[in-house]
């Protein structure tokens, strides 16, 4: 083998085993585990949530049906929160049908979103299109 070749194997070597390394720690090291258990309250929300596939026609963290908005962020929304939330649930209004939950139910849907909303920011910046074209992007957790 030439001496060439040699040094190159020895690089693609070194390589490859950082990169193997790199991936262990990253899937098998602490920082990769982000659990944030949801509350036994808002567990019967999440099964509410499933069983009446609010997942077809509105989004968590941008992932779902496009008929209705986002809802990641609706429980802190100033102008929006819990009781904003219940109005919708039994009004029927639009494309959104009229559901008939207990008080009980809306309170599990409420805390299900509440705890999804305490999980993070969706979509995690404001972008503003400035008149020369630029787009000023303001991160929302580096507030
Ligand atoms: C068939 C489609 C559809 C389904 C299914 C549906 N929604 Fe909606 N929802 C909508 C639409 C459309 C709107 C917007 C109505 C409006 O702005 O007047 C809406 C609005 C809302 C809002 C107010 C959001 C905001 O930011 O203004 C909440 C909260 C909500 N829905 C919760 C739910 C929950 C919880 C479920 C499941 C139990 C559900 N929806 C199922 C279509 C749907």
């Amino acid at each position: 083998m030439q001496k060439r070749t040699k040094i190159y194997m020895g690089c693609m070597l070194a390589l490859v085993s950082v990169f193997g390394l790199y991936n262990f720690t990253i899937y098998t090291g602490e920082d990769s585990r982000y659990e944030t258990p949801l509350s036994e309250k808002a567990l019967h929300g999440q099964t509410l949530w499933q069983q009446n596939n609010c997942f077809s026609c509105h989004q968590l963290y941008g992932l779902g049906g496009y008929l209705g908005p986002d809802l990641t962020n609706v429980f802190s929304d100033e102008n929006k929160g819990p009781d904003y939330i219940k109005a919708f649930l039994n009004s029927g209004i639009k494309t959104m049908p009229k559901f008939h939950f207990s008080e009980a139910e809306q309170e599990a849907i409420v805390t299900f979103l509440k705890e999804v909303d305490a999980s993070g920011y969706y979509p995690n910046y404001n972008a503003t299109i400035k008149p020369d074209g630029w787009v000023d992007i303001e991160y929302k957790n580096e507030k």
